[in-house]
């Protein structure tokens, strides 16, 4: 979905209620914005669609797709889950109060560190990826005299179109315990037996950034297949199904961004469907969508600094940001829309290609962008970059990250600092020898 574009009365491009080249004047750039309300718009579309429609569902935002304090006090609000995938992310949910029955915590090598930790708060599930995780998660429960409610990953065995990186359903995948019976059920026979493990159901996510629910709907069905056997062999009744997220949206033009409820529709009439053919009880559905929550609701914005023409070749703009802010375009070979914050009012009619400043040639951010007359100092506006950008931020060629600024109508706020060349070299030691 593109959202509707807001121009000021001075031509500014104006997103969630800013004017962003006066945000990127008062917090400098590259600058991440994030918009609130594009996030509570797309929480009550799930409520909406989702969670008020259907009975026994509940839904969790994959914070690994944009995290900080300011984001789960947001999410909470909002009555979601929060889907966890180490020590680090689940510090930051205990840091900003979350309530840890509403965690899931996934990953696919967990630390047992991690696991004393998820444990010991009382994490809502652990979603246990291998049967060396089983083992240590009833370890642990022995010792800390408790009985973790956890679900099982399974590799569902299917194939999404999406990029080769983030598919995650096919066999051939380093996550989840793979549907062979003599491993799936020899996993959930061990589960039944532990007495420091509750054993609910399963999990499956098929990959990021998909537009036909084929992949989703394959999934439910083999995992209802599943579940029947479960029952039907060894008693099992699944009271939880969580199928992951993975809904894709709109960067640019090709990209068929769906409502939520293709989705979840589809998901939820596959396991009515099968509950019903194999007079099944109805297990919880969870969805875990990041992407498709936070990703439309952020922007960054840059300065344009050099501006490189080789005759009969191309145009380069270079930003004061690039792969360390965004390494996706380098990482997928996605693509992003983008405008020129101060001239938003005119006419795109030029081409250049976006250049970081990193020292590397693969550092491009945007490949012949459509933009009006160019100068140094411009503020380049890249849309849809609240998912998988501030997350997967890093420090090459020792580049601060950038602030992220939330906005509302008529509010604005730092929700993180930028970073500064102190914290770059905060932990660096110079060994005794060498002073
Ligand atoms: N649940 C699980 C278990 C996941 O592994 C993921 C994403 C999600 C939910 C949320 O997926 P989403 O709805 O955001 O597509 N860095 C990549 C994306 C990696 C996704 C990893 N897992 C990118 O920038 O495209």
């Amino acid at each position: 979905m593109i959202m509707e574009r807001r121009i000021s009365e001075n031509g500014n491009y104006v997103f969630g209620g800013a004017d962003t080249v006066e945000l990127a004047k008062e917090y400098g750039t590259p600058l991440y914005v994030v918009s609130e309300e594009i996030i509570k718009k797309k929480c009550k579309e799930i409520r909406e669609n989702f969670l008020f429609k259907y009975k026994d569902v509940k839904a969790a935002y994959a914070s690994k797709a944009f995290l900080n304090l300011a984001i789960c006090k947001i999410i909470e609000r909002e009555g979601l889950y929060l889907d966890v995938v180490s020590e680090g992310e689940l510090y930051t949910a205990i840091c900003a109060d979350y309530p840890m029955e509403k965690i899931f915590f996934h990953g696919n090598n967990k630390s047992r560190c991690e696991l004393e930790l998820a444990i010991s708060k009382d994490v809502g599930r652990i979603v246990v990826d291998n049967l060396y995780e089983l083992e240590m998660v009833n370890d642990i429960g022995r010792k800390m005299k408790k009985k973790p409610k956890i679900l099982y990953r399974i590799t569902p065995g299917v194939e999404s179109e999406t990029h080769k990186y983030v598919v995650t359903g096919q066999r051939d995948s380093k996550f989840g315990i793979p549907l062979e019976k003599d491993i799936i059920f020899k996993a959930l026979k061990l589960g039944m037996e532990y007495e420091n493990v509750e054993v609910l159901g399963f999990h499956f996510h098929v990959g990021s950034q998909i537009f036909d629910n084929t992949s989703h709907v394959m999934a439910t069905h083999r995992v209802m297949d599943l579940i029947r056997e479960a029952k039907d062999t060894l008693g099992f009744i699944t009271r939880e199904l969580n199928t992951g997220g993975g809904y894709g949206i709109f960067y640019t033009e090709g990209d068929r961004e769906k409502p939520i409820s293709y989705f979840t529709d589809a998901i939820v009439e596959k396991v009515i469907e099968k509950c019903k053919e194999f007079d099944l009880p109805l297990p919880t559905i969870i969805i875990e969508p990041g992407r498709w929550i936070i990703g439309e609701a952020g922007i960054t914005l840059y300065t344009i600094g050099s501006i490189k023409e080789i005759p009969g070749i191309r145009t380069y703009a270079s930003v004061d940001g690039g792969m360390p802010d965004n390494p996706r375009p380098a990482l997928y070979g996605s693509k992003y829309q983008a405008l020129i914050a101060n001239k938003a009012d005119r006419d795109a009619d030029k081409v250049v290609t976006i250049a970081g400043k990193c020292c590397e040639t693969g550092d491009i951010l945007i490949w012949d962008l459509k933009v009006p007359e160019l100068e140094s100092g411009d503020i380049l506006a890249v849309l849809n970059t609240g998912a998988y950008n501030y997350s997967m931020a890093n420090n090459y060629n020792k580049i601060p990250r950038p602030a992220v600024v939330l906005v509302n109508e008529g509010y604005c706020e730092e929700i993180v600092e930028r970073e500064k060349y102190e914290d770059l070299i905060s932990r660096y030691r110079i060994p005794n020898h060498l002073k």
